[in-house]
């Protein structure tokens, strides 16, 4: 049977979202301890736990049919792969940074200045198009230590909540690009892989579009139903059901918890009660 081979990190940020993504996709994964492949019980589906860096390579020879890999390394890597979609998770900055007692003013400050990276080519095209002339000091790991120990006057590393900056007193100064993880997929997908991929876009477009999307369930006087109704911006419109008590109905609908928040004072106002605001865990578009 054909099976579709996804490329995971092996360790790193990205790997507990990448499994738990499959997870709420209904994907059970047979999971070793230290195995670095593994098969889905119930999806035509084979785990690659790959090194991140490797991911890309990877997937340009068709090793690996898709892969989740950081939307930074496609830019830093740059091979003739496509990208899905966007997953909506670890979510980073790529930015330059320097020892906090910099007072820096702007990006010129670079010029004849040696910057620490693990990702040369996105800098050198930042470099670049800015023009500024500054030496590329390539390290794997552990950039934030540059400046520390002489290596460099700055970094370009990637940056998510800022605290290993914050740690090593460092200063963001500069952001030069934004990450998030990322589906992509090699060009060399057979028919049958592409319809198994197409399966699993299409679970996993249901699982991201539920998202800060909830169920909201409320009690409302029959006349002001109109009235909160207006207040709910939903997908078609509310389900109301009449309710034992006479005079009031059950309200149902799906709203972006975020739009509940500005209108829950609202729908008290107009006389809402028993609010409920339930999960989703997947929304069929
Ligand atoms: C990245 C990056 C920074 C850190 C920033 O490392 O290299 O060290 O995350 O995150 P923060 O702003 O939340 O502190 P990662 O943990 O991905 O591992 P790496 O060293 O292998 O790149």
């Amino acid at each position: 049977m054909t099976k579709l081979k996804i490329a995971v990190q092996k360790k790193g940020r990205l790997l507990d979202d990448s499994l738990s993504l499959l997870k709420q996709c209904g994907i059970s994964i047979n999971n070793g301890k230290d195995q670095l492949k593994a098969e889905a019980r119930n999806f035509p589906l084979e785990v690659l736990y790959l090194r991140n860096s490797d991911i890309p390579r990877y997937l340009e020879q068709g090793v690996a049919d898709i892969g989740v890999i950081g939307e930074n390394l496609l830019v830093e890597y740059d091979r003739n792969i496509e990208t899905v979609m966007p997953l909506g998770f670890s979510k980073c900055r790529i930015s330059l940074a320097l020892p906090k007692e910099v007072d820096y003013t702007d990006a010129s400050y670079f010029n004849g200045k040696k910057i620490a990276t693990s990702y040369p080519n996105t800098l050198q095209k930042y470099l670049d198009k800015k023009g500024i002339d500054a030496q590329i000091h390539e390290i794997a790991g552990s950039v934030e230590i540059a400046p520390n120990i002489g290596l460099a006057d700055g970094i370009c590393d990637i940056v998510s909540t800022g605290s290993t900056l914050f740690k090593n007193g460092l200063q963001e100064v500069e952001i030069i690009g934004k990450s998030q993880a990322v589906l992509a997929k090699s060009k060399l997908l057979s028919p049958e892989k592409q319809a198994i991929l197409d399966k699993l876009t299409f679970r996993i477009e249901s699982v991201l579009a539920a998202k800060n999307i909830k169920y909201v369930l409320m009690n409302v006087p029959n006349e002001n139903i109109a009235k909160v109704s207006s207040l709910l911006p939903v997908l078609r419109s509310p389900t109301v059901m009449p309710l034992a008590t006479e005079g009031w109905s059950s309200l149902h609908t799906v709203i972006k918890e975020k739009q509940f928040w500005e209108v829950i004072d609202q729908l008290k106002a107009a006389g809402a009660e028993g609010i409920l605001v339930v999960p989703v865990e997947k929304m069929i578009l």
